[in-house]
């Protein structure tokens, strides 16, 4: 028997319809803020992500989906950003459009090992605004992703939110680590020794006691900041305060991917476990120039779908779909009972039948299970009235309705 992927998941028809409920509310909650959405390709060239993302990025060293074609390397996109500026610029959206704001749905690919809320294939849920470096930007998108949160049904959740301010400003900071840290290497994790080579800022948001220990001692601060990105981190602080938006600054908070400048954010929740980064985001503003478009300031978040359903405190519900359900006793019963139904599917009515040769009081059920709010009945007798017996669900009541006027009934 064939089984699945590790790290992947079979979405089963009872929390698809769960997923089909957050995405509708994801959708409705975009609109509201003027988001439009994209969808870019899955497969995309890998080069992309290694020029984005980093090559010593861990994404990049170690979980490419990678696929080779001829002398071509494509890749299953292992997040989206990279992909919706490479759009951005192909499509030239910044001469059509100018400012865009964008959003997306769908499938994310990361060779990792996988554990709870740590998945191989796992959905985003994200926006990203390209065009713009006002700050104004960035307590918007902080504010969507709350009220997104908030329409998800998340509660305990942390925004934590931190500056690493622009090009020059990074390469102060990963100095001041690297002499910081010079005299302290043996104090490290393995990983972080080597990170120590690679990329530096990674030690900071390491969550080894040891290195937290080594960096707690350096002061980090925001003492990197030129004046110019403080004085961006400042009015974003002071927009999250105008509209009431908990916070905490973090100055450890440096996320995993090199195309992040000035504001980061990451939103955690406590039910999590080690996995408790429920989403997060921040700044990118050269990669639209870096991939080869002109200069444009942007940024954007992404939630991580598995993680909100773990941690909802209060269960999305499905939306009902006030089924009616059909019970068709006998071949003749059978074709008139065909003819309600598209009749019925044809006025709007959800509807479905027995198929499994049932007895009355197994369709009854199989109808009960279903959720249905209506069964409809038909057996020789009512085909001889011209009539169909209609039970309502929710009160057990029933009465014999005639086949002409059905529809109305049922409406
Ligand atoms: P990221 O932090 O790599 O950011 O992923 C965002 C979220 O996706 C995480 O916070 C987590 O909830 C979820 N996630 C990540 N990896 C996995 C996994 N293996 N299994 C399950 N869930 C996972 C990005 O991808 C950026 N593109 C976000 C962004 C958009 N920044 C700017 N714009």
């Amino acid at each position: 028997m064939f089984k699945k992927v590790s790290g992947t998941r079979d979405i089963l028809p009872e929390e698809a319809a769960i997923w089909q409920r957050l995405e509708e509310i994801s959708r409705k909650t975009f609109s509201q803020y003027n988001f439009q959405e994209i969808r870019p390709p899955l497969i995309e060239e890998a080069a992309l992500f290694n020029r984005s993302l980093g090559e010593s990025t861990e994404i990049v060293q170690k979980q490419m989906f990678l696929i080779k074609n001829k002398d071509e390397t494509y890749c299953l996109r292992p997040e989206a950003t990279a992909s919706i500026v490479r759009a951005y610029i192909e499509n030239n959206l910044h001469k059509t459009n100018g400012f865009v704001k964008l959003y997306y749905i769908g499938p994310m690919f990361r060779l990792e090992r996988p554990q709870k809320g740590r998945l191989r294939q796992f959905q985003h849920i994200g926006c990203e605004a390209i065009g713009s470096s006002d700050p104004a930007l960035d307590v918007e998108i902080i504010s969507l992703a709350d009220n997104l949160l908030r329409n998800f049904s998340i509660a305990d959740y942390r925004i934590k939110i931190n500056s690493l301010g622009c090009s020059a400003d990074k390469k102060k900071l990963v100095d001041s680590l690297r002499k910081g840290l010079k005299t302290k290497l043996e104090k490290l994790c393995p990983e972080c020794v080597n990170r120590f080579k690679v990329n530096p800022l990674r030690i900071l948001d390491c969550k080894n006691d040891a290195c937290k220990e080594a960096i707690s001692g350096l002061g980090i601060s925001d003492s990197h900041l030129c004046a110019d990105c403080k004085g961006h981190f400042n009015k974003v602080k002071t927009g999250l305060d105008a509209l009431k938006i908990n916070y905490e600054v973090n100055p450890f908070l440096v996320r995993g991917l090199d195309y992040y400048t000035g504001t980061v954010f990451e939103i955690a929740q406590k039910d999590l476990g080690s996995q408790d980064a429920i989403g997060a985001g921040g700044r990118y503003n050269n990669l639209v120039k870096e991939l080869g478009g002109e200069e444009a300031g942007a940024i954007g978040f992404a939630f991580g779908v598995e993680r909100v359903l773990l941690a909802q405190s209060e269960k999305i519900k499905p939306q009902d779909k006030n089924l009616v359900y059909l019970i068709s006793l006998g071949e003749p019963a059978k074709l008139e009972g065909l003819k309600i139904l598209a009749t019925l599917r044809k006025n709007g009515v959800p509807c479905d039948t027995n198929y499994e040769d049932k007895s009355l009081k197994g369709s009854l059920r199989k109808a009960n299970d279903l959720n249905s709010r209506l069964v409809l009945i038909i057996g020789d007798n009512e085909i001889e009235k011209g009539v169909i017996t209609l039970k309502d669900m929710a009160s057990g009541k029933q009465k014999e309705v005639k086949t002409k006027d059905i529809l109305r009934e049922v409406k």
